[in-house]
């Protein structure tokens, strides 16, 4: 096996959508075959923001287990966890916080991002702007090295880094400073051209119906120039030629003649990619329906992950324990 641990978390806020899928979870699915990998669902991180209610966590986290295995995550062969099964991560991340300075936590950007666009939310707590400790002590406990992510998560891999080496630093060499892996697509357009995103309600999801997904991409933006049929206009403007990159190379050159010469209109366009879109969502699909009927999959395949890195975190916990003198 190459070098290296793999390890990435995911908070459980629903279905996964295509942003997820080609954001990062096919790289996650290819990773499995090649590197110890360990992929955990983060309800912890998801109680950062939705403290208020967290009435949906269990079925949100169960819904993500199936959802990852249907996408094709494989438990025999990546280990897959629940973050608040890991109680050491909860220790680690108290340690790591008496060593990251307030102003490098504040800096975030996604910090100030979040505080807005959340707003209506009381979000100044202490777990929330502590949240890219516990994604660091997540990350460290198992001493991982690469950590496949979308682009929204620079940030937070560049802090990470940068507490890992403050550990080192103070007391020696220990931890693993963490470097991104991103996938061939790290940012995925919605529907209204935003990064897709749940919050932004511009999504796909991997399991919508044939239906669903002719409607959400008839909605689509394309290039603005194109105002009637006859205007032509630039693919690359165009958030449904950005998925045609995916599911479409077989005919790209074509799609992007027909856009800059006004030969197809957006709707010709829109038509070919729901349908290949859907087509290629129909494994996932029958996949999808077929582990519904074991309701105490998702359970069971989070306990045997937890029993598999319990060891190793107890491991990591116990050295820094003896290099922060708390043993
Ligand atoms: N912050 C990540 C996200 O919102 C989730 C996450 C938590 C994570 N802990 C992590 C990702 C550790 C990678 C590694 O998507």
């Amino acid at each position: 096996m190459a070098q290296g641990r793999i390890v990435s978390g995911y908070r459980p806020t629903g279905r996964l959508h295509l942003g997820h899928l080609h954001g990062n979870l096919a790289r996650m699915i290819e990773l499995q075959n090649e590197v110890e990998c360990f992929f955990f669902v983060a309800d912890w991180h998801a109680l950062t923001t939705d403290y208020q209610d967290p009435s949906m966590l269990r079925t949100y986290t169960d819904e993500m287990v199936l959802d990852w295995l249907a996408a094709g995550l494989d438990p025999e062969k990546a280990v897959i966890y629940l973050q608040s099964d890991l109680r050491e991560v909860a220790e680690f991340q108290l340690y790591l916080s008496m060593i990251t300075p307030l102003g490098w936590l504040e800096r975030v950007p996604s910090f100030k991002e979040q505080l807005e666009q959340l707003q209506g939310r009381e979000l100044s707590t202490q777990g929330f702007l502590g949240y890219p400790v516990l994604q660091t002590a997540d990350i460290a406990i198992v001493l991982g090295e690469r950590v496949p992510v979308g682009e929204d998560q620079l940030p937070h891999l560049e802090l990470a880094r940068e507490i890992v080496r403050r550990f080192n630093y103070l007391y020696g060499e220990t931890l693993k400073e963490p470097e991104a892996v991103l996938s061939k697509y790290p940012r995925i357009p919605g529907t209204d051209g935003r990064k897709m995103s749940k919050s932004y309600n511009n999504y796909i999801s991997l399991s919508d119906s044939p239906d669903e997904i002719r409607k959400k991409i008839m909605l689509m933006i394309t290039d603005p120039a194109r105002r009637t049929r006859k205007d032509a206009g630039d693919p690359e403007k165009s958030s449904v030629y950005q998925l045609h990159k995916i599911y479409s190379g077989d005919r790209l050159e074509e799609i992007a003649e027909n856009c800059r010469t006004a030969g197809w209109g957006c709707v010709d366009c829109k038509k070919l990619l729901s349908e290949r879109v859907i087509e290629a969502l129909e494994p996932f699909r029958e996949r999808r329906q077929n582990l519904e009927t074991q309701p105490r999959l998702a359970r069971d395949i989070l306990a045997g992950g937890h029993a598999k890195v319990e060891p190793i975190a107890a491991g990591v916990l116990e050295e820094v324990r003896i290099k922060m003198s708390i043993d």
